[in-house]
Parts: structure tokens; sequence; C-alpha cells
């Protein structure tokens, strides 16, 4: 069966119930990303996650639900900092990774003796959720809907360009208003840990938390290197906006074919590559970076340059991603 793209009816979130009841695959919309969903109890659907994205079996999957008082099926405590976080910003873009409750299949857990559990905020994943729970289910499994180390999928198309005839119902709910992965925090230790910058900032996470989790350090700094493996399938490097005109010049000179996401910098007159200009706020930048890097990397250019973007806190989640994008530094790309 191809992938077959469905607008969010009645009827395709009953039929996408089903088919998750029934132990198939279905992608849907969250306000991060594209989610590739399983019922997250049948070890056999989760299976066929891992198949679809042809990822490694030991990666652990977040386990989507439709609010905090289903926790108690996966996790086997909440801490109270955790129980504040989820209070402040669920439904939304935030994974807490808690202790496993004994019947969390290993599947979706990757083994360990945690759990990632996430309540989405899009009104998509969560008639699909209400329609999964009228089907007898509760939590659904669900990575990004891609191919193993590709960028994430921000619309349907997307989903259906990376994983086509694997998944055979896409619900489309329009491009993801925050467009990058949700904010993970980890409470398996004495002390709450980022373990992923994301849609939920820093700052309001300390707001709830008295103060920033472990791991939650500045900005990483912009790494210059020309990278082998990393999402985009273009070599990908990030450039300080006053040396993006310097490097075209150079690039130029040598009859390469350029793509550019730049931020603040406008192309230089003659330029005939690929240009896009991403908002300027972290906000919006977010929103569109994965889009924006599919497009680029679509136009087979030799080299795409990012203009990196400012380096204070607001931009943590997005300094992360384009580190991934431009470094190869992902070891773990899902
Ligand atoms: O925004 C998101 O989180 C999206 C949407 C679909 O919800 N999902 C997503 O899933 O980004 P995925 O699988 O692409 O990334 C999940 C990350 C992985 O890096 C995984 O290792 C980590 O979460 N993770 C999941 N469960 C974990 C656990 N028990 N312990 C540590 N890390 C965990
Ligand atoms: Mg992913």
């Amino acid at each position: 069966m191809t992938g077959a793209i469905a607008a969010p009816t009645e009827q395709a979130l009953a039929q996408a119930a089903r088919r998750l009841a029934d132990g198939m695959l279905v992608a849907f919309p969250t306000e991060t990303v594209y989610g590739l969903g399983a019922n997250a109890a049948d070890a056999q659907a989760v299976a066929r996650i891992f198949a679809a994205k042809r990822r490694p079996a030991d990666h652990p999957v977040i386990v989507h639900l439709r609010g905090a008082d289903d926790l108690r099926g996966w996790a086997r405590s909440v801490p109270p900092a955790a129980a504040a976080l989820a209070r402040a910003f669920w439904p939304g873009p935030l994974t807490l990774v808690l202790p496993r409750a004994p019947q969390v299949l290993d599947v979706v857990t990757g083994g360990q003796d945690s759990v990632g559990l996430r309540v989405p905020a899009h009104p998509v994943a969560r008639a699909l959720l209400e329609a999964f729970a009228a089907a007898g289910g509760t939590g659904i499994a669900a990575p990004s809907a891609n191919r193993f180390g590709h960028v994430s999928p921000t619309t349907a198309q997307h989903v259906a360009d990376d994983l086509g005839d694997a998944v055979p119902l896409i619900l489309d709910g329009g491009p993801c208003p925050v467009g990058i992965e949700s904010t993970i925090v980890a409470f398996t230790g004495d002390t709450p840990q980022l373990l992923r910058p994301g849609g939920v900032p820093l700052h309001a996470l300390a707001r709830v938390l008295g103060r920033a989790p472990r791991g939650g350090g500045e900005a990483p700094r912009a790494p210059g290197t020309l990278a082998s493996h990393y999402a985009p399938r273009t070599p990908a490097l990030l450039v300080p906006a006053d040396a993006l005109r310097a490097e075209l010049a150079q690039l130029a000179a040598r009859d390469e074919r350029v793509a550019v996401l730049a931020r603040s910098v406008a192309p230089p007159p003659g330029f005939d590559g690929a240009w896009r200009a991403a908002p300027s706020d972290a906000d919006g930048y977010a929103r569109e970076l994965y889009a924006a890097l599919r497009a680029l990397d679509a136009a087979g250019a030799d080299a795409l340059l990012v203009e990196a973007p400012p380096d204070d806190a607001a931009w943590l989640a997005v300094h992360d991603r384009l580190a991934r994008a431009t470094h190869g530094i992902d070891d773990d790309r899902d």
C-alpha cells in the first residue's frame, strides 16, 4: 500500500485508531514534528516502527499519552519536580524520562529502566489519542517520522517523501507550529537532567524547577568544520554571519554550487545558487528550519552554508539541531 495522506476527519481518525489497535503504523502531526505511531503496548507494532525508519532496535521511543492522569500506567514513580513540569507544560513540547512501570515493553525503553513520556498539544494528536483510547489503547509510541539519520518531518509531505510505502496512513495536520522536537528532561538520577533542548526553552524549565536542569549549560559554540555525516545529504557548514560573504566568494571562485540558509545576510549580487532567508527570531527560525534544510538539500548543491544564529540561550535548541546538521556530531540520529 502506498503512503496515503489523509485529512484528519472523524472518519480518518477512527480508522487510524483502529489501525493502531490492530498493530499497524500511523503517522500523525504533533506540535513539534510528525510522529510515526504504533501501539506502545504491542511489541510487534513497535518493532514495525524500527523497520520502517531503518532505525537500530536498541533506541528508546517516546510514548505519547492523553494526559498526566495516564502516567501511572507507564511510570513507576513521578518525582514532585517532574509532576510540576507536567503541570506547567503539558500538553506541550516536553518529554519526561521517568522510571518505567514494570509492564512497559523493552522494545519501547531500549531495555532501559526508564521511559520517555509526553502529552502532545496538537489537536490532531490529541484527537488520535482520544480515538485510540476509545479503541482500548492508552500510549502511542512515536519517534519522529523520518528515515533514521534524516531531518525530522514538519509536514505530511515530508513523511511521505521519507517513508512512502512504509506508512499506509499519514494524518495531515498542516505544518508543525513548533518545528523542532520536544525538550527532554530525565528524572533518573538525583537531579533533573536536560537530555535534549527543544520546544520548551530552558528559562521556562528553570522558572518551574527553581534552577536550570543539569546539562542545561549555554548554547554550544558554532562549529565551523565541514563534516562527512549529517542530516542533510549536502555537506553543510555553519558560518558566522560576518564571514558568510567571504565564504561564498571563495566557493564561487571554485565554481561550486552553493545553497544558503541565511538569517541576516542578503544574497550577494549575481548569486545564482539556492537561497532561503530564515526568520530572525528563534521561534520562527525553529518552525521553518527542517523544511528549509530539506528544500535546500533538494537543490543538489555542492555545499550548504548556514548563517550561524546568535549565541544566546534563546537559540539553544536551534544551535543543537544545527550542530547535528552541520557537524555530524549526532551519534543518535533518531
Ligand atoms: O518532539 C518529539 O519528541 C517527537 C514527537 C514525534 O513527539 N519525537 C521524537 O522522537 O523526537 P525521537 O525518537 O525522534 O527522539 C526521541 C529521543 C531519542 O533521542 C531517544 O533516545 C530519547 O528521546 N529517549 C526516549 N526514551 C528515552 C529514555 N527512556 N531514556 C533516554 N532517552 C530517551
Ligand atoms: Mg527523531
